[in-house]
């Protein structure tokens, strides 16, 4: 199969293509040789290489800075969709395109998750801006799937897993205050690109939920990961009025898999066994790229 993966550089699309790449002539690309917010540009690339299936891992995911880059983050995430879509549809190729757990306003109680059927209510620019990319997806019909996902993390790129390591390694015994009142699904990109091959094969097309199983708040996350990884650390919890940020994030990220379930093709596990398996994989990895920023700090 011909598979074209953009945003081939970021965590879930180094993941993809390691995938991919095994059984599938896969072609990545990424910023600067394309631009999804260009429509000229998404139709020469989709309409020379005519692909029979299109990964998008593109967007602005910057959430903070998505609230003073209003424009940027909206051509990308909202326009790059769509000119995706335009192209797809023309090419006769099927389109994986990834969302977001940010689309919901996260008031619902605590543990109950979003189903796909839930209405949709974004606190942020990043939420809107992803949520008009669904529509404009959904208006070009097709066949398309938008995968919302939520609290990704991974070997390649940067995340919050890494940011926890970096500041513990630099001073393990400064109180680090992490937010314990927002709730999600940590979900390691990899085991996110096998569940999208499972997807690419079946005929399902529309908004689908894939995150790990159980849940966790990023204080809680975070104290799992660095006691994997056997660092010292002081994680201290904190609620978010205490640890305010540009961009309103919702209180309760979890995602229910209701359409994987129901079609049985899931191939999660809980967020705590790929955890384990992350740090089996790449502890030493982890170690080294984090002492090697801080020598780079100063
Ligand atoms: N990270 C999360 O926690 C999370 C949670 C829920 C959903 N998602 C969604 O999951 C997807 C993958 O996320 P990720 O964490 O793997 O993202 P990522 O690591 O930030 O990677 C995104 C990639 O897209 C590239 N890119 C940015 N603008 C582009 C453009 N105009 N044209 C082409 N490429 C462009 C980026 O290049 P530069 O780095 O050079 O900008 C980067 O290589 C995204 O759709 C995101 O919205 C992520």
């Amino acid at each position: 199969m011909k598979i074209l993966i953009i945003g081939a550089r970021g965590q879930l699309g180094s993941d993809c293509c390691n995938i991919f790449c095994q059984d599938n002539e896969t072609v990545g690309c990424d910023v600067p040789q394309i631009d999804i917010a260009d429509p000229a540009a998404v139709d020469h690339w989709i309409g020379s290489l005519r692909p029979e299936a299109i990964i998008n891992c593109a967007a602005f995911t910057a959430v903070d800075a998505c609230e003073t880059e209003v424009g940027p983050c909206w051509k990308v995430n909202a326009e790059g969709p769509k000119n995706l879509a335009i192209a797809a549809r023309k090419a006769g190729s099927r389109l994986i395109h990834i969302s977001t757990d940010y689309v919901f306003d996260g008031k619902k109680p605590v543990p109950q998750p979003y189903s796909e059927k839930d209405p949709t209510n974004p606190l942020s620019q990043y939420g809107m801006s992803k949520l008009a990319g669904e529509r404009h997806i959904a208006e070009e019909g097709g066949n398309a799937v938008i995968l919302r996902t939520a609290w990704l993390y991974s070997g390649y790129g940067r995340n919050f897993l890494k940011t926890m390591l970096r500041l513990s390694l630099a001073n393990p015994d400064r109180p680090l205050k992490v937010v314990d009142d927002q709730h999600g699904s940590l979900t390691w990109s990899y085991t996110l690109a096998l569940q999208i091959r499972e997807l690419l094969h079946s005929d399902m097309t529309g908004i689908v939920h894939a995150t790990s199983e159980g849940h966790s708040t990023w204080y809680g996350a975070a104290r799992y990961f660095l006691q994997a990884m056997q660092v010292p650390h002081n994680l201290v919890p904190c609620t978010t009025a205490d640890y305010p940020t540009p961009a309103h994030r919702p209180a309760n990220s979890i995602l229910a898999n209701d359409r994987l379930d129901a079609a049985g093709i899931s191939t999660f596990v809980s967020w705590q066994q790929d955890v384990d398996t992350f740090v089996d994989r790449f502890r030493d990895d982890l170690l080294e790229e984090a002492r090697a920023a801080l020598q780079k700090q100063g």
